[in-house]
């Protein structure tokens, strides 16, 4: 016998009391039983978002919401600027040129974060930018990017501030008004506990403008079409019902536990996971490191950085993540968010001593785990 324990950045760890919602019958979203549920939905997701805006509910993963934003804001030729510190901020670059836009992308070294004085001169050297498209959390580098500054230096130049929050939303606070995000969007199967499938959007009153002009071709992902269903707490199609039910019970646990506590538990565990790893002697890739998720550096005494991950997964059941493209083989990544609490951390430094150990690493047992909890006795 062999329990199974999900430490990813997405999916995460769903709670028995939203898998079990799955079981039940569907009920059709034509209905009023579904009217209530979305109403109730809709006000749960102002809450998550810190905003007074619609936001907008997606079925599609968060891609379909970076590309959704781009298709619905635009138009063709427009010049925007990409931060890429990581496969995600590449990927908006990818959606732009897709669409026809100019991107200029601004990219940094893995493990960089992005600081505001790029940001500012990359938009002081681009006058004619129509926005600037970043992630607050970089989950492939474990990075966190300065949201706040971005979106305060983007609308000074006149430009939207447009953030891919799929690994920062419900993470750590991102207030839409009161820091002016003009787009903000996040998915399912990250904070919010639920499987992947449904993703979430909101636009500022400046996006909904740009929205008006936007020329560039869009069928399923009409984001005003679906803005006009709201009233009648409808969507434009089929919606993932099962899926909205879920996020239903998760934004009510959400607020139970408080949105701001929310944040403060997930800064703890991701204290407890850093000093852990550092006790350990790995080294952690994101100089300015998110709290949604840890990049550790493979130590170079292991040769087959792969290896780590799967035995940590095969061997003791712990899936956790290692890096992509240039990454591969060279880091490994533990989330910890989400469905997430002390006792995960626990057992993921646990089962990365042991790896650790088989691989030839020199592990005193107990030292990663004895730090972590130490910074739990302390928070
Ligand atoms: C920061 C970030 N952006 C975008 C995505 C892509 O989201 P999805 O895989 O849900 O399409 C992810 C997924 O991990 C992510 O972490």
């Amino acid at each position: 016998m062999k329990k199974t324990y999900l430490l990813t950045p997405g999916p995460t760890q769903i709670p028995e009391s939203i898998s079990s919602l799955f079981a039940r019958p569907i009920i059709h979203h034509r209905t009023p039983a579904f009217q209530t549920l979305f109403e109730d939905v809709r006000a749960g997701l102002k809450y998550l978002y810190q905003t007074k805006q619609d936001v907008l509910l997606l079925a599609c993963t968060g891609t379909g919401a970076m590309d959704a934003a781009v298709s619905n804001i635009f138009k063709k030729g427009d010049k925007v600027l990409t931060l890429n510190a990581g496969k995600f901020g590449e990927r908006w670059t990818k959606i732009a040129r897709a669409y026809g836009l100019v991107a200029v992308e601004l990219k940094v070294e893995a493990g960089d974060s992005i600081e505001p004085k790029q940001v500012e001169d990359l938009l002081r050297a681009n006058p004619d930018a129509k926005a600037v498209l970043f992630q607050a959390s970089e989950t492939s580098t474990g990075v966190k990017l300065p949201t706040q500054e971005i979106c305060k230096l983007a609308r000074a130049a006149n430009a939207l501030s447009v953030c891919d929050a799929i690994t920062a939303c419900g993470v750590f606070d991102l207030p839409m008004d009161e820091w002016g995000i003009d787009v903000l969007i996040t998915g399912s199967q990250k904070a919010l506990m639920l499987p992947p499938g449904l993703s979430m959007i909101a636009l500022s009153d400046r996006a909904w403008a740009m929205n008006e002009t936007s020329d560039l071709p869009h069928f399923y992902f009409d984001l005003a079409k679906e803005r006009k269903s709201l009233p009648k707490n409808q969507t434009a199609w089929t919606p993932a019902i099962s899926l909205i039910q879920g996020l239903q019970e998760a934004l009510r646990m959400i607020r139970e536990e408080g949105l701001h506590n929310v944040f403060k538990r997930h800064e703890l565990l991701a204290k407890a996971t850093r000093n852990a790893v550092t006790a350990l002697g790995l080294e952690i890739l994101a100089k300015k490191p998110s709290t949604a998720v840890t990049a550790v550096k493979v130590p170079a005494s292991i040769k087959d950085g792969k290896q780590l991950p799967k035995i940590m997964r095969d061997k003791y059941g712990v899936t956790i993540v290692g890096g992509q493209d240039e990454l591969e083989g060279k880091i490994i990544r533990l989330s910890h968010f989400g469905y997430c609490d002390k006792f995960d951390v626990i057992t993921g430094i646990s089962a990365l001593e042991l790896a650790l150990n088989e691989l030839g690493y020199k592990v005193e047992f107990g030292k990663g785990v004895g730090a972590a909890l130490k910074t739990f006795s302390e928070g």
